[in-house]
């Protein structure tokens, strides 16, 4: 069956590093005959988590802004891929708000032990990230947090590309390995019948 993919973008930047290679992402599950739909953070406005608690009794945030509309295509997708670039040794802080807000989910899942729906389906998420220096740690924190906030949705990390050494806007337009791995890698996560992989299938590409 066609997968319905979903590619969050998040950098502030558009045809950026991370931005570019979801795309790249995206057209790889196009290939393989798959729904896509690409949304760019930049497009919605999406507060901060406020502390209010409010989701502890009813698993639903209370702020009124593009949240839900965002939330309701993430429900709706088979497969997530996120991309982000790494800002601090974590995600952007576009990620980071839609993340936080993730809270209500988190309070579903643990405190009101409701079942969302994804439990019993098969929902894989990928994480693109782009970061400017060459050290092999910066995407750790950003996947530790893409990975509890996938834990409260009960999606799977099933699939990342990091790419390292890539600093000005379209830089990794120069790369044509780390598009291809985009491409494949999407291909891949959207394919109808790929089976689910016991790891996480990782690549790491650093320009030096
Ligand atoms: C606020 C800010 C913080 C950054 N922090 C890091 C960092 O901690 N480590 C790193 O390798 N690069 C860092 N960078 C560089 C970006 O990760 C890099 O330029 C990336 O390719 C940008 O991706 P984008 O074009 O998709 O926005 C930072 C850039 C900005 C603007």
């Amino acid at each position: 069956m066609k997968k319905n993919v979903l590619g969050i973008s998040t950098s502030p930047r558009r045809n950026g590093n991370s931005d570019l290679l979801i795309k790249k992402a995206l057209s790889g599950a196009e290939s393989v005959g798959a729904n896509v739909e690409y949304l760019s953070l930049n497009d919605y406005k999406i507060g901060p988590c406020i502390e209010c608690n409010s989701c502890y009794k009813t698993g639903r945030c209370v702020i009124k802004d593009d949240y839900e509309q965002v939330l309701e295509k993430i429900l709706n997708a088979d497969r997530l891929i996120f991309a982000t670039p790494v800002f601090f040794m974590s995600v952007c802080a576009q990620a980071k708000l839609l993340i936080d807000r993730g809270q209500c989910l988190w309070a579903e899942k643990y405190i009101l032990k409701r079942e969302n729906t994804n439990s019993s389906r098969d929902y894989r998420a990928m994480v693109i990230a782009t970061g400017g220096s060459k050290s092999k740690k910066q995407y750790e924190c950003a996947k530790f947090v893409f990975k509890t906030y996938f834990d409260c949705l009960n999606i799977k990390y099933k699939y990342g590309l990091f790419v390292g050494k890539v600093d000005e806007l379209g830089a990794i337009e120069k790369h044509s390995e780390a598009l291809e791995e985009a491409y494949r890698l999407g291909s891949m996560i959207a394919s109808p019948d790929s089976p689910l992989p016991e790891n996480p299938i990782e690549v790491e590409l650093i320009y030096v």
